[in-house]
């Protein structure tokens, strides 16, 4: 039997399967992912600028990448992947199965395309968290702060606008006004308890699992793949390349994933 149907027969009588997304499932939709071409803002590389040092160093270059991302993400559409992977949750949900997605990505492009209960492990582009009271709001006004304003050029010739930091984004609780921070889990950062808990649940009790248009490289996302895949249960990868954790999976579908997605998830 080919890999397809083995895979679509496997997920024809799983009860709870378990996505898990990176940022590749984003790419063909326009937004680049940090490993590739892709992985360049202005003359750094984009995740040298994901990280609290670079917040603490220079707070307004990360706020005008960011700035940049969340601008580039709010003009893009979901893709044929990401329809593909809601339409197969609501479509179980009616049967009473259960699919949860589990994705690395900050984009939003799943909860746009209809997904619900995304478990969003590395935060969101559209979230703001104060790096005082702590408190994490929703906001997806562009720009974010009017200093922002035509400072995201992607160039790399383009200078950070040192922005002080008094025009930065800034927390609206109360008399709070700390500097607001992207709610984003930066590399060297440890993931939230409750959102590790909840990617944890469905890692341990799926009965069928798709990793798709991710490196396998970020951990602690990287390990639940294998994870599942250690207890017996059948993982199928989605990607344009194999990755170091391939050889662990029972499928590899190779190719770009708004192909190979929907095949496998077509009703
Ligand atoms: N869209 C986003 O939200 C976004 C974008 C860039 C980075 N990030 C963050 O960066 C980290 C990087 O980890 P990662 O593993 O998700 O990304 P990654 O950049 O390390 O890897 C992307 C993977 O997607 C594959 N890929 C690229 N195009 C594809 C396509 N069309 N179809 C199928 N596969 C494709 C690549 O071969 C690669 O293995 C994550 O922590 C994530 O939060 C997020
Ligand atoms: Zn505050």
């Amino acid at each position: 039997m080919n890999a397809l149907k083995s895979f679509r027969e496997t997920l024809s009588t799983a009860k709870n399967i378990l996505i898990l997304t990176g940022s590749g499932i984003s790419a063909e939709s326009g937004v680049p992912t940090f490993r590739g071409t892709g992985g360049f803002w202005r003359k750094y590389q984009a995740p040298s600028l994901a990280t609290p040092e670079a917040f603490a160093a220079n707070p307004s270059l990360v706020w005008e990448f960011y700035e940049y991302r969340r601008t580039l993400v709010s003009k893009v559409h979901p893709n044929k992947a990401h329809e593909a992977v809601a339409e197969f949750q609501s479509r179980l949900s009616k049967e009473g199965r259960n699919v949860t997605v589990v994705t690395q990505n900050i984009d939003g492009l799943h909860q746009k395309a209809g997904a619900k209960d995304v478990v969003e492990l590395h935060g969101s582009l559209y979230k703001t968290r104060c790096t005082k009271c702590k408190t994490i709001t929703f906001n997806d006004t562009i720009p974010i702060c009017p200093a922002l304003e035509g400072k995201i050029s992607p160039d790399p010739n383009f200078v950070s606008s040192d922005i002080p930091i008094e025009d930065l984004p800034r927390c609206n609780q109360g008399n709070c006004q700390a500097l607001l921070r992207p709610d984003i889990i930066w590399f060297g950062e440890g993931l939230d308890p409750e959102v590790l808990n909840k990617a944890s649940q469905a890692v341990e009790t799926c009965d069928a699992c798709l990793i798709i248009g991710t490196s396998s490289i970020v951990y602690p996302a990287a390990m639940f793949a294998p994870q599942v895949a250690k207890r017996g249960v059948s993982v199928a990868e989605f990607n344009v390349e194999s990755t170091p954790a391939t050889r662990k999976f029972k499928y590899h579908f190779e190719g770009p994933c708004t192909i190979t997605v929907p095949e496998a998830l077509a009703p």
